[in-house]
């Protein structure tokens, strides 16, 4: 299971000059311990405004400038990276920027987007993509942002056809972790 996580504006927008553009204590906590003991995804430049590897799990960098990074696997492919994540047989999870995110939501099962509700401009986009091939499996409001988990249709169908029953129209986003 490929799992995108990001936090965005309506607009989509999740960066301004290679930073946040918010500071969100809550939401980034959600961050953290969703992606806790799994392996985490992400491109040179998020890497980069991070500043250090995450602790308790694995960091996979995908960039084709820099070959090592202490406490981090580097990739300069986004399939060999992901191939190597897979290995690890723990949830991954990719957490940007918009060039990783972009070449991998077709890849993605599930997605958990937090939608921050105040306007902010920005320089770097969440790609768009088509709500009609995702349900929408949970949904949790906060003051500043509403945490969506989305997952891709053709899972749910797969997983409701081996266990025989109809195609649900919304179903607990737990269960896209059986497979
Ligand atoms: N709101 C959120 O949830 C969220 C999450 C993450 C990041 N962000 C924000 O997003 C911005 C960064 O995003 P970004 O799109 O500019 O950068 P990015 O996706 O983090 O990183 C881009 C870099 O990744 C490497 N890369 C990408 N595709 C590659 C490929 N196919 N093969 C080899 N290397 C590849 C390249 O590194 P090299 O240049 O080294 O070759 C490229 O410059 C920042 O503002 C950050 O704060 C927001």
């Amino acid at each position: 299971m490929i799992t995108l996580i990001a936090a965005l504006t309506k607009d989509r927008v999740i960066g301004k000059d290679g930073k946040l553009p918010w500071d969100i204590p809550e939401e980034m906590q959600h961050f953290r311990s969703t992606t806790k003991g799994g392996v985490i995804v992400m491109g040179r430049k998020t890497f980069d405004s991070v500043g250090h590897p995450l602790p308790n799990r694995v960091n996979i960098v995908i960039s084709g400038s820099v070959k090592e990074i202490p406490g981090c696997e580097v990739f300069d492919d986004v399939q060999k990276a992901l191939e190597r994540a897979k290995g690890f047989h723990k949830e991954i999870f990719i957490i940007g920027g918009s060039a990783i995110f972009r070449q991998t939501l077709p890849l993605a099962d599930r997605m958990i987007l937090s939608w921050v509700k105040k306007y902010y401009p920005g320089d770097t986009y969440f790609p768009g993509f088509d709500g009609g091939e995702w349900n929408v499996a949970r949904k949790e409001e906060h003051e500043e942002y509403d945490i969506v988990w989305y997952i891709r249709k053709s899972i749910m169908e797969n997983i409701n056809a081996k266990r025989g029953q109809p195609v649900m129209a919304s179903t607990p986003f737990d269960l896209g972790c059986t497979r």
